[in-house]
């Protein structure tokens, strides 16, 4: 399956995926795609020799600057899009055009913790477990089925910037995982018939 990633910023899950990518996983990084021109993640997705694309939202309205992120995600021929610490919100009528085929990595057992500050909002809360979750994006904002999630046990001491890096790492090891299992859906017979039988309906 072929893929697109949308990052903002390092873009370290985008590294995971494409190295995930390299070493057998079943999708291919056709495109990284920026909000931000001066994001990490280019140019490291450069040195690897994958296409990118970078256009600043700033100046643009958000259904121009969707339409023209679409326009370079089709054109890469990406059959799905991984959003990986994109931080734009999407116009509805993205979402929509990609649904079904567009996830997120949120860093958060989800439903808890939609939105910024995950980390700063469950120590607060005194939570024992934080983590990361895979989603379908919706256009409810992290609200999509969550397809996968990993847990990190929070430890004494623990900051909103030490629980982010040990959850990124578990982030790393989720997202290529979960990705992977929802492009390969279509190949597990349990998912074929259940679509049969919705069809059938
Ligand atoms: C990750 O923590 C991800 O869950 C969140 O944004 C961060 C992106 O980090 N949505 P990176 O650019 O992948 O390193």
């Amino acid at each position: 399956a072929k893929v697109a990633v949308l990052i903002s910023g390092a873009g370290s899950n985008m590294a995971a995926l494409l190295y995930a990518s390299q070493v057998g996983a079943p999708y291919e990084i056709v495109l990284v795609a920026s909000n931000d021109p001066h994001a990490g993640g280019l140019s490291l997705a450069e040195s690897e020799g994958i296409p990118t694309f970078a256009l600043s939202h700033k100046g643009l309205k958000r259904a121009e600057h969707d339409a023209a992120m679409d326009a370079a995600i089709r054109k890469s021929g990406a059959q799905y899009v991984a959003l990986a610490g994109y931080m734009r919100v999407l116009s509805d009528e993205m979402v929509q055009r990609w649904e079904g085929r567009m996830l997120n990595i949120h860093p958060s057992l989800l439903p808890k913790y939609k939105g910024l500050d995950p980390h700063a909002r469950a120590l607060e809360a005194g939570d024992e477990m934080v983590g990361a979750s895979v989603h379908l994006v919706t256009t409810e904002l992290d609200g999509g089925e969550v397809l996968g999630q990993a847990q990190v046990a929070v430890m004494g001491g623990d900051t909103p910037e030490t629980l982010a890096h040990r959850v990124k790492l578990a982030e790393h090891q989720l997202y290529p995982r979960v990705l992977g299992d929802y492009v390969s859906r279509g190949n597990d017979p349990e998912y074929l018939l259940g679509r049969v039988r919705a069809l059938a309906l």
